[in-house]
């Protein structure tokens, strides 16, 4: 007797917004003649997604991508334009490192108002595509506008009213927070000098204004930056991984932060590879892989509209097919006879967590555990 235990592949982060339960450890589902070899491809309603860990452990930026097989693209969930606009608006955007494609015909639509999440793994091209809006680097095709101004063009006009954090915020650590706000005041002109109390008081690091930077805890840091950006009063904030390096206190913080923030009707967006931290902060969401945003819509449709497929490949597919249904989390799948494959519905997933990947920074998603009903 073989038996089959899903899954056998170690999850990725590409189980993100459909992740496939895999039976609780020791559960299994013995099918008598199956060979073995499990595939789980975690996908959401649009397509499976690959599985591609390597590109996960790579780690480090800069280096070329891998060889695997990009995402599909598609359609925004939802396209209407709200009454407000578009916060941002890419078309075609494309930026290219040589031959390595970071930012790939990217279609994004922010609303106004909203807090949205620009969602992927390390490497799909996040930084870059800020960078690409606010101008740091330039765009090799497509068009781009903020707050409905069209960039590169009215760069300066569009920035005035941005507020942005691309990779860390970079202080003078042998400064205290409120000089380093000031220098970056002086700097902005205008009414930024006023702001300087009342957005460190915001941040909640007006006790802490007179202490150098240096001691600051990650998530200070973090804050402070949210505090510079404050001093422009932008009606945008771009804050590229803020929730990086911090601590579950730090994030909660943050997080109640970009709310508010939100709530004063300001605009984030923001990037993030931690699933959990986006649907926890964010209403909208567009999620990347290798420089493609493959979905993007509101939080409450994409999870509502997504899928699972858990693919097993098996020596007897007819058979194995019986033994799920025997099993009884058959509910809700159909079996593609020629491929062999039995997909399962979402019924089977529960819960997701966010899971230590990475010796350093690097965090993946994973699916958690589950008992599905019927099977030992
Ligand atoms: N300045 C650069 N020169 C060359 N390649 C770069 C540069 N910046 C980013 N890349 C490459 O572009 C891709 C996307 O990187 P990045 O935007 O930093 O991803 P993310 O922010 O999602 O982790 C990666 O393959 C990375 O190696
Ligand atoms: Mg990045």
């Amino acid at each position: 007797m073989n038996a089959i235990q899903l899954p056998a592949t170690p999850p990725s982060w590409h189980h993100l917004a459909a992740t496939p339960a895999p039976a609780a450890p020791g559960q299994r589902v013995s099918i008598g003649l199956i060979l073995l070899v499990i595939l789980v491809i975690g996908a959401l309603s649009f397509g499976a997604v690959r599985l591609n860990r390597r590109r996960l452990a790579r780690g480090p930026k800069h280096q070329a991508p891998s060889p695997a097989p990009a995402p599909a693209r598609s359609a925004p969930v939802s396209v209407q334009r709200p009454e407000g606009g578009w916060a941002v608006e890419t078309h075609g955007l494309t930026k290219r490192f040589g031959t390595n494609v970071a930012v790939d015909e990217v279609e994004l639509l922010v609303p106004r108002g909203s807090a949205f999440g620009y969602l992927g793994p390390n490497g799909a091209g996040k930084t870059t595509l800020i960078r690409t809006l606010l101008g740091l680097t330039r765009a090799a095709s497509g068009t781009m506008s903020l707050l409905g101004i069209g960039v590169p063009a009215h760069r300066g006009r569009a920035l005035a009213r941005v507020g942005a954090i691309v990779d860390e915020p970079r202080f003078r650590p042998h400064l205290t927070g409120q000089e380093n706000l000031r220098l970056l005041a002086a700097a902005r002109g205008a009414d930024a000098d006023s702001r300087i109390a009342p957005s460190l008081a915001r941040v909640g690091l007006a006790d802490r204004a007179g202490d150098k930077v240096a001691s600051y805890s990650m998530g200070m840091r973090q804050r402070l930056g949210v505090a510079a950006c404050l001093l422009g009063d932008p009606e945008l904030l771009v804050l590229d991984e803020p929730m990086n390096g911090l601590d579950p206190a730090g994030m909660h913080e943050m997080r109640e932060m970009i709310q508010s923030l939100v709530e004063e009707g300001r605009t984030v967006m923001l990037s993030s590879h931690l699933l959990d931290e986006v649907e926890r902060t964010c209403d909208a969401v567009a999620i990347v892989d290798h420089g493609r945003v493959i979905r993007q819509g509101p939080i409450d449709e994409l999870t509502r509209g997504a899928g699972t497929v858990v693919q097993v490949d098996c020596a007897e597919p007819a058979r194995a097919a019986k033994v799920i249904d025997e099993a009884g989390i058959a509910a809700g799948t159909t079996l593609t006879e020629d491929l062999g494959h039995r997909r399962l519905d979402r019924r089977l997933v529960r819960h997701r967590r966010v899971a230590d990947d990475h010796p350093r920074r690097m965090r993946a998603i994973r699916p958690r555990r589950t008992a599905p009903q019927g099977l030992g």
